[in-house]
């Protein structure tokens, strides 16, 4: 699990071990906004998994820190730069990526959840260009896939919006590729609907 201790990388920690799943967090030393989650803090808010403390940037770091050699089953990615700036997003929505990707494969992983933005479908700023050009990584890899392309409704930097996953989302498009459900829970339930598999699906509130 990349991106855990964002927004959306929390509540999906979460919803990933409610379901019984083995979880590894890959965070780094001082992680949340402005670094003040520290490693006790981490341990009690990623209660049921394991956390693991690296360098996303590094692919050394990245195998032997987070993956140590043992096999995965499936990548989950809520990881974003936090600033947008273009040398960040390159570095982190796309670099980062690129590597975790590699190891992944390298470990046995054969499915990925990559949490993506709906705005990717205009890229006209460099974070949506980074994101975008990963998604291509993504499917070009012939792993399985789901990517999420949620609309702008959670707010993460600076908790101005209170998470609206818990609000009620009921109408949508009968299109398979839109969701009706949150953005954690789907991101956790999708891998074992194949339906989902290998597709851009785009989360859709309505409130
Ligand atoms: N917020 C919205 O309204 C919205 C809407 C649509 C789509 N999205 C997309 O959804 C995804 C996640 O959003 P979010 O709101 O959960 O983001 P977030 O709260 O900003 O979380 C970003 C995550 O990426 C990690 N990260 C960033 N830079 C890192 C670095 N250099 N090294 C290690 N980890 C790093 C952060 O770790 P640290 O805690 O260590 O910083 C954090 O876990 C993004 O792709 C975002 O674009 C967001």
């Amino acid at each position: 699990m990349l991106g855990a201790t964002g927004t959306i990388g929390q509540a999906t920690v979460r919803a990933l071990v409610a379901r019984g799943h083995e979880v590894v967090c890959f965070v780094r030393p001082r992680a949340g906004v402005g670094g003040q989650l520290q490693a006790a803090d981490m341990a009690r808010l990623f209660s049921g998994a394991v956390v693991r403390v690296g360098d996303v940037q590094d692919p050394v770091s990245l195998a032997r820190d987070g993956f140590q050699g043992e096999r995965f089953d499936a990548l989950v990615s809520c990881l974003a730069s936090r600033t947008g700036v273009p040398k960040d997003a390159w570095a982190i929505d796309h670099q980062a990526h690129v590597h975790a990707l590699g190891i992944a494969r390298q470990a046995g992983v054969s499915q990925v959840v990559l949490l993506s933005a709906i705005c990717v479908q205009k890229p006209l700023l460099a974070f949506q260009q980074a994101k975008l050009a990963f998604e291509q990584v993504l499917i070009e890899s012939g792993l399985t896939y789901s990517i999420v392309r949620p609309t702008a409704f959670f707010k993460s930097l600076s908790g101005q919006i209170r998470p609206s996953w818990h609000a009620s989302v009921a109408t949508t498009p009968p299109n398979p590729c839109w969701c009706s459900t949150p953005p954690p829970s789907f991101m956790t339930r999708r891998p074992h609907r194949p339906p989902a598999a290998r597709r851009c699906l785009i989360f859709m509130p309505t409130w």
